[in-house]
């Protein structure tokens, strides 16, 4: 098999990777290794920054975004028992977010590929990348019980974090940068009413509490937990006791409580690998970063490396200049960076590490002290939460 682009894994980088070289009249072929109900039911994240939804926008793929898709202007951040909304149009000159979940995006991008697009080969897994450092790098692939080879003039993993496209960059010339935090986020689905029309940060002498929502009458939230907690421990009413408690407040909000249809719980890493680009084989999205969930930065960034590359061939295609492709690591990891930092600054600021002093508790009811009073800190929170234009 042939193809221009070879792309490993149909997550939201590697379906939407796909879709903008479709629109710009280049061929790819997707591998994934996964059958498509797995990949259509994964439970992940699901704000979409200003950027991202103008991406789809213009791929065409937003259709029933702009029908589902809850548009947000602010965020709530609860300490000390009080309340503080951060208006986003208010304080970036008119940005937003969007809350529609990651698996919809990966639906909607499943179903355009399918109905026009490259071949999208589910229980397709890539063994290996070969020759990144010629013109002609190859995927070895097992679909349907027998081996291929796929031909490509370039390669991009968007084969999430335990990828092999990584492998294709010599250990010599790669480095890794990482931070383990020492807590997870046990996450719940109820079908329940959000409690609130907008997202929830709050810090808790007991802990990280998350309030989020997938639908009109469906919640998500979150609680922070130890590393090794195993969500089967966790009964429902202890759940919705525990996001009482540090949720609560001085006036007369209340949590909405209901059946608990999911229950998870998903591990705090951050983690960067450089460069994101060996040859003709580059690296995009969870491949090659991972952030906390608590900035809502991982999606995002994944859509920012595929923009990026895209339009680097375009501009190859169309002028000759191989410029922007040579950019293309330099490029992303200057974004990927700024993530890190603001998922970093996020999750220390509200979660209490274990054996956290009551120094380290006033340090953090400062920072947010400073982000409610001080107009230029809650603006730099707005306008990283909201996220940068892509270039
Ligand atoms: N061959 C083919 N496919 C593979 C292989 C392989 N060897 N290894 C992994 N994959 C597939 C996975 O099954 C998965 O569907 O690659 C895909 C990677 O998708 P994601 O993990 O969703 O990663 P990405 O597309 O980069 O999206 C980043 O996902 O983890 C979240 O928070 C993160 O929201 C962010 C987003
Ligand atoms: C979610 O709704 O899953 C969600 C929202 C915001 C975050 C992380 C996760 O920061």
């Amino acid at each position: 098999m042939r193809t221009t682009v070879g792309i490993i894994g149909a997550g939201p980088a590697g379906l939407l990777l796909a879709r903008l070289l479709h629109n710009a009249g280049i061929d790819s072929v997707v591998l994934e290794t996964r059958d498509r109900a797995y990949v259509e039911q994964r439970q992940r994240a699901g704000i979409l920054e200003q950027g991202t939804v103008d991406v789809l926008r213009e791929a065409g793929a937003a259709a029933r975004m702009d029908r589902e898709g809850i548009p947000h202007d602010g965020i709530e951040l609860r300490f000390d028992r009080r309340r503080h909304r951060v208006d986003f149009p208010a304080l970036t000159g008119g940005r937003s977010v969007m809350v529609y979940a990651q698996t919809e995006v990966c639906k909607d991008l499943i179903a355009l590929q399918l109905a026009a697009g490259g071949p999208l080969l589910f229980e397709a897994e890539a063994l290996a990348v070969e020759g990144a450092g010629t013109e002609q790098p190859r995927v070895r692939f097992r679909h349907q019980g027998r081996e291929d080879v796929l031909e490509c003039d370039y390669v991009v993993g968007c084969d999430g974090s335990w990828g092999v496209a990584r492998k294709a960059v010599p250990a010599d010339v790669s480095r890794v940068f990482e931070r383990t935090y020492p807590y997870g986020w046990l996450g719940i689905l109820a079908d329940v009413p959000p409690s609130h029309d907008e997202l929830v940060y709050a810090r808790h002498d007991r802990g990280f509490a998350l309030l989020s929502m997938r639908s009109p009458t469906v919640t998500r939230a979150y609680l922070q937990v130890p590393a090794d907690t195993d969500a089967a421990d966790w009964g429902d009413e202890e759940i919705w006791d525990e996001l009482d408690r540090r949720l609560e407040t001085d006036d007369a909000w209340t949590l909405k409580r209901g059946p608990i249809t999911a229950k998870s719980v998903t591990p705090m890493r951050s983690h960067v690998h450089e460069p994101m680009r060996h040859g003709r084989v580059f690296l995009a999205g969870d491949a090659a970063h991972i952030v906390p969930p608590t900035g809502a930065k991982g999606l995002n960034l994944a859509v920012g490396d595929v923009v990026t590359f895209a339009r680097a061939l375009v501009e190859l295609r169309d002028t000759g200049s191989d410029a922007r492709l040579e950019a293309y690591s330099a490029t992303c990891l200057r974004r990927v960076w700024q993530a890190e930092r603001f998922s970093y600054a996020m999750t220390t600021m509200l979660h209490r590490a274990p054996g956290a002093t009551p120094f380290d508790d006033r340090i953090q009811l400062a920072q947010l002290d400073r982000i409610t009073t001080a107009r230029s800190a809650e603006a730099d929170l707005a306008e990283s939460y909201t996220g940068f234009p892509l270039d």
